[in-house]
């Protein structure tokens, strides 16, 4: 059956700063600069640079962009490239690259949708204690209200953070990611305080007359067979998905969490007077969506699924994680049904807010021959994920449009090269890109919606 997207679902691709940008040289360091340096930490010891070098190949990859004729472009501003400490100062050369960026996209008729914080904390603000620390949501304002003055007038839509449950979880309670810290009840600080600097930044985005400012999470349903694990599924959906949206709505920290959490904090980081920053109300939300949890018992061995580990969960009680085939690249289950659970839990929870799918695609195995690059796997599972939102969209969800992650293989954060989520390859060693199968259909699927 052909895919029919509407005239008006805005088609688009998704990078991010660390992940594509390399040119350390031209900035300060992050917290994946320095993990990258613990040796194991990232699975092949890549570093972020060159990574794609993307800041010196921009006009090549922005040409990519008009060759895919794509209506949006996401990318992410890296903190540390425009305030190379993290607070004062800002860089002339960092400013001048996202100039660049931001005025070739208008250029090329491609709207520029900003992401502030994709997981590149300046190294400076984690020595001061990262985001378990009250001060950073602070600093993050700050910075959102630098960019936002400059960029405001050209940048179609703001998120203020990706994904803040990898920041906080993956980053301070397994420790798997950047800044590669295992203290659950930090974690649940980090979270906080992550919510906190988005409600903070709103307010100044705002006061810069930045349009259209939002956030984008990764809302995972949780499910089980055994009805047993009922309070296991419980206490894992409230912090992948409650605590986040419960903040974001005005309701506070689920009381449920409160209690299943309290062996490992006592919550003294809430406080009263953040109440009316945290719902700082929004105009559109972000659904990255790749998988769902498929939770079970313990008892048969773990499931080896990337960013699935029970060491990511606070007070975590006895189950694995125990995801079914199909598989990609990452463990991750495919389940284009899911699509359509997180994004009714997200309307659910903040009603009336316009929803884009931010990031979807997936690691999977490519055929290369003469003929090409084949990734026949990659072209369905963006097609049957995007056949999800056409169908939501006929029951009534305002869902406005979807970017693929990625346009290029990229620096797959602690899985390095070795995960390659691009419609467009990248040579590692030399940096040239060759465009694979799934970024010819995406192309003309583009050229057919008209
Ligand atoms: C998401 C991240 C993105 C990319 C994809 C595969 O969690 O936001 O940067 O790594 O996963």
């Amino acid at each position: 059956m052909t895919l029919q997207i509407p005239s008006d679902f805005e088609l688009g691709v998704a990078t991010a700063a660390w992940q594509i940008e390399g040119d350390l040289a031209g900035r300060g360091r992050s917290i994946w600069d320095d993990f990258a340096e613990i040796p194991g930490a990232i699975v092949d010891g890549a570093t972020g640079d060159p990574a794609c070098d993307h800041v010196h190949r921009l006009e090549e990859d922005l040409d990519l962009l008009a060759w895919l004729a794509v209506d949006a472009y996401r990318f992410s501003f890296s903190w540390p490239r425009v305030m190379p400490t993290g607070s004062g100062p800002t860089s002339p050369e960092g400013l001048g690259f996202y100039d660049r960026l931001v005025d070739g996209l208008l250029e090329r008729g491609i709207t520029p949708v900003a992401t502030l914080y994709h997981w590149d904390l300046p190294s400076l603000l984690e020595s001061a204690g990262g985001w378990p620390a009250r001060d950073t949501a602070y600093r993050f304002a700050d910075y959102a209200q630098v960019v936002a003055e400059r960029f405001a007038d050209r940048v179609d839509r703001w998120a203020t953070l990706n994904e803040p449950w990898c920041s906080a979880f993956l980053g301070y309670c397994s420790g798997t990611f950047a800044p590669g810290r295992s203290d659950a009840g930090d974690s649940l600080a980090a979270i906080y305080h992550l919510i906190l600097g988005h409600g903070l930044a709103v307010e100044r985005l705002r006061a810069a007359q930045a349009r259209n400012v939002g956030i984008v999470l990764n809302l995972i349903p949780v499910v089980a067979d055994d009805l047993s694990m009922e309070p296991v599924v419980r206490h894992i959906d409230g912090l992948q998905n409650r605590i986040v949206l419960d903040l974001l709505a005005g309701r506070g920290v689920p009381s449920d969490l409160r209690e299943s959490c309290a062996s490992v904090t006592d919550w003294a980081f809430v406080r009263d007077e953040d109440t009316p920053v945290l719902p700082a109300p929004i105009d559109w939300l972000g659904e990255n969506y790749y998988t769902i949890y498929r939770v079970a018992p313990v008892g048969e061995a773990d499931a080896d699924a990337i960013g699935q580990e029970t060491a990511a969960i606070p007070a975590c009680p006895p189950m694995r994680f125990a995801p079914r085939e199909p598989l990609t690249d990452m463990g991750w289950e495919i389940l284009p049904s899911g699509l359509e659970s997180a994004l009714r839990m997200a309307t659910d929870a903040l009603p009336g807010v316009p929803l884009w799918v931010c990031e979807n695609g997936a690691a999977i195995p490519e055929v290369t021959d003469e003929t090409g690059i084949h990734d026949q796997v990659r072209t369905d599972y963006v097609r049957d994920h995007l056949e999800v939102l056409v169908r939501m969209r006929e029951k009534g969800f305002d869902i406005r449009g979807y970017y693929v992650w990625s346009l290029l293989d990229n620096l797959e954060w602690a899985s390095g090269w070795t995960k390659k989520f691009g419609i467009v390859r990248v040579d590692p060693a030399t940096g040239e890109r060759t465009v694979k199968d799934s970024a010819r259909w995406y192309r003309s699927l583009i050229a057919e919606r008209g």
